[in-house]
């Protein structure tokens, strides 16, 4: 079962404070399964893994695999909560290499006239052997008002139309929520497909709704045992918390110390959209009136060159949060070298895996000796049980952590003030 080993940040608490915050957050975790915390209507994520709907994953899983057979390309179009479940998922067991199935490309995750421009160019050009590309698209947009999905949406879609006529409504599908937003008037209008985002079901909690588990199933990930493994941790915490209680009580009592900043660093690069997804599920969720963790993603060992010195030396603001994964799959071996030139034959018959796992054990404890409190978060493997556990494990600890702070997890009013000031200059009515 996915866990988190939290007893090197623990060194840094003292008896106390430890006490201080676990009784802190046995009451969060009280009131959370009491429903009597802030944002009670938004806890549909976890009702669905209480009560897995196998006839929607079933169904999910054909029409992505459909998609997955006849899609030369998959744009996926959203932002935020829309998009960074899926991207998660798909980047952690999908190598970047990896040939079969439909490329996938985002959309609507900002608002870059280049970008489109270029994607549509790209679009346009056709196959090697001068076929067209056969393009297919799922916009996701819970409001189905999010400006930066609608703009790129709109420019698609009638890209799509202008190439495809007719047939393009059977190439777009749309996830939003059952009713309202202009993206419900555009889904009736022309007769799109529709998966529903439970209305319970916040946007950075839905990655195991339709809007993560379409696109996911669209690149041939088993998305049954993506959202099984959720339900497993579900299940498992339910009755076993005490790992969790831990980690959310070193990471409270750490905050409270003045702790700022929670860099969610990996070894391994497929893992870093996972970082991702997680940052924002802390940042949109902590952050509220002047409180928070600030969580930042770093890949290491790339990083180490570019924010090592300041994590190992910077202000001692900084815990660190490992993602890792226990048995990490196949490897290179490094060979012998008869003329050893570069000097590495001290590593003839290692792994890389090896030598990645050496240089995360070095990391580690250099940036404890320079105080920074760490976290080792343990994937089992790297599969999609694994990331249902990680996923769920992680929900729940930010829902109790933000109400040990004292703040609503569920809502983002902040989001807001930037979208009013855009539009003001924008000219919206
Ligand atoms: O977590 C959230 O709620 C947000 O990040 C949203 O997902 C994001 O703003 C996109 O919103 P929408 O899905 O309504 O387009």
């Amino acid at each position: 079962m996915f866990k988190i080993d939290s007893a090197r940040a623990r060194a840094f608490v003292t008896d106390k404070q430890w006490r201080q915050s676990h009784e802190r957050v046995m009451i969060s975790s009280k009131s959370f399964d009491d429903r009597t915390g802030e944002g009670t209507e938004w806890l549909g994520w976890q009702s669905i893994l209480a009560e897995p709907n196998d006839a929607l994953l079933e169904n999910l899983d054909s029409v992505g695999s459909d998609i997955n057979k006849k899609a030369d390309i998959f744009i996926i179009c959203g932002i935020g909560g829309s998009y960074l479940g899926a991207k998660a998922v798909i980047d952690a067991l999908h190598s970047g290499f990896q040939s079969d199935g439909p490329e996938i490309i985002y959309a609507g995750h900002q608002i870059s006239g280049s970008y489109l421009k270029d994607l549509v160019a790209y679009l346009e050009t056709p196959k090697p052997d001068g076929s067209r590309k056969e393009v297919y698209m799922n916009v996701i947009s819970k409001s189905g008002t999010t400006m930066e999905t609608a703009v790129a949406f709109r420019v698609l879609r009638k890209w799509m139309h202008d190439q495809y006529g007719d047939e393009a409504i059977s190439r777009i599908y749309c996830t939003t929520s059952r009713e309202g937003g202009a993206l419900n008037k555009i889904i009736r209008a022309h007769g799109y497909r529709k998966f529903i985002l439970p209305d319970d079901v916040g946007g950075r909690f839905s990655v195991l709704t339709p809007v993560g588990l379409l696109p996911i199933a669209v690149t041939g990930i088993n998305i049954k045992q993506l959202f099984y493994g959720a339900v497993d941790a579900y299940r498992f915490l339910d009755e076993n918390r005490t790992n969790l209680l831990e980690y959310v009580t070193a990471r409270y009592a750490l905050y409270n110390q003045g702790f700022a900043i929670d860099l969610i660093s990996t070894f391994e690069p497929d893992l870093v959209s996972f970082g991702g997804w997680l940052q924002q599920l802390y940042g949109e969720s902590e952050g509220k009136n002047g409180q928070g963790l600030f969580p930042a993603v770093a890949q290491y060992s790339t990083d180490l060159h570019s924010l090592g010195q300041m994590v190992q030396d910077g202000k001692r603001n900084i815990i660190e949060t490992f993602i890792t994964v226990d048995k990490p799959g196949e490897s290179v071996i490094i060979e012998e070298d008869p003329r050893d030139y570069d000097g590495l034959n001290y590593l003839a018959g290692k792994s890389m895996e090896e030598i990645n796992s050496k240089a995360y054990q070095g990391t580690l404890q250099a940036h404890l000796d320079g105080g920074v409190p760490v976290f080792t978060a343990h994937l089992e493997k790297r599969n999609e049980e694994s990331l249902g556990q990680a996923i769920y494990y992680f929900e729940l600890a930010t829902a109790l952590f933000v109400y040990a702070i004292g703040e609503n997890p569920f809502d983002q009013p902040g989001v807001e003030d930037y979208k009013k000031a855009m539009y003001q200059l924008l000219g919206k009515k």
